[in-house]
């Protein structure tokens, strides 16, 4: 799949960009790729934002702004381009995101638009097909949210995890149902007095499985 990422910010997904689950995703052929708005808006000075109509605090990133991003980076109408991938603003307002909207955005070609200031101009809604929040508190811009959402989704891509059972029995997948994986422990057995379960120390495999059963929390 390709990702097309587009922010005013493209500086703040270096880092996150060079971790190993997307250089994974790299080599399996997958793309990713950043886009700043103000590379290509059709305002003088680089302008990107406005005043909100109406008056209140904060500026407003401008549809016009974004249409110009999407039809330079897609080469087709801004409101064209979710027929064929994933359209998701990263928002407050938006529906909160799940395991299951991961996988399901694990797929198709997915574009994601990261607002700052006080968002984005509501007309967006004309180019979008989702809009995600990552949760219940505002952030100072949505990059954040949509590297949250680059690393949820990239975990569900075939082969980049390399063990594939750890994603299908992780917290919060179907296989646990819904719930919290079960706790882990590593050596030493022992250390400052805390132990481990010594079920885990047993070897009985169907022990461990059962303990494990009832350690999962229900979502
Ligand atoms: Cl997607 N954006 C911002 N700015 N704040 C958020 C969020 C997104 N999700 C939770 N808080």
């Amino acid at each position: 799949m390709r990702v097309d990422v587009f922010t005013l910010f493209p500086q703040a997904f270096d880092w996150y960009l060079t971790q190993v689950h997307i250089r994974k995703a790299r080599d399996l052929g997958h793309q990713y790729a950043l886009w700043n708005y103000r590379d290509t808006t059709p305002l003088s000075h680089l302008q990107v934002d406005d005043t909100p109509y109406g008056g209140g605090a904060g500026m407003v990133l401008r549809i016009d702004v974004v249409c110009a991003a999407l039809e330079a980076a897609f080469g087709v109408d801004a409101a064209a381009v979710r027929d064929d991938r994933r359209v998701v603003e990263l928002t407050p307002k938006g529906c909160q995101l799940t395991d299951q909207l991961a996988a399901e955005l694990a797929g198709p070609d997915l574009v994601l638009l990261c607002g700052r200031y006080e968002g984005i101009d509501e007309r967006v809604t004309h180019l979008v097909t989702d809009r995600v929040s990552i949760g219940p508190y505002v952030l100072s811009g949505g990059e954040i949210a949509a590297m949250t959402v680059m690393d949820a989704v990239t975990r569900k891509l075939d082969g980049v995890i390399s063990n594939p059972d750890s994603v299908v029995s992780e917290s919060h997948s179907p296989h646990l149902g819904g719930g919290a994986e079960y706790p882990q422990y590593t050596r030493p057995a022992e250390y400052r007095g805390w132990g481990v379960p010594d079920v885990l120390l047993s070897g009985d495999h169907g022990a461990i499985d059962r303990w494990r059963a009832g350690q999962v929390r229900k979502g």
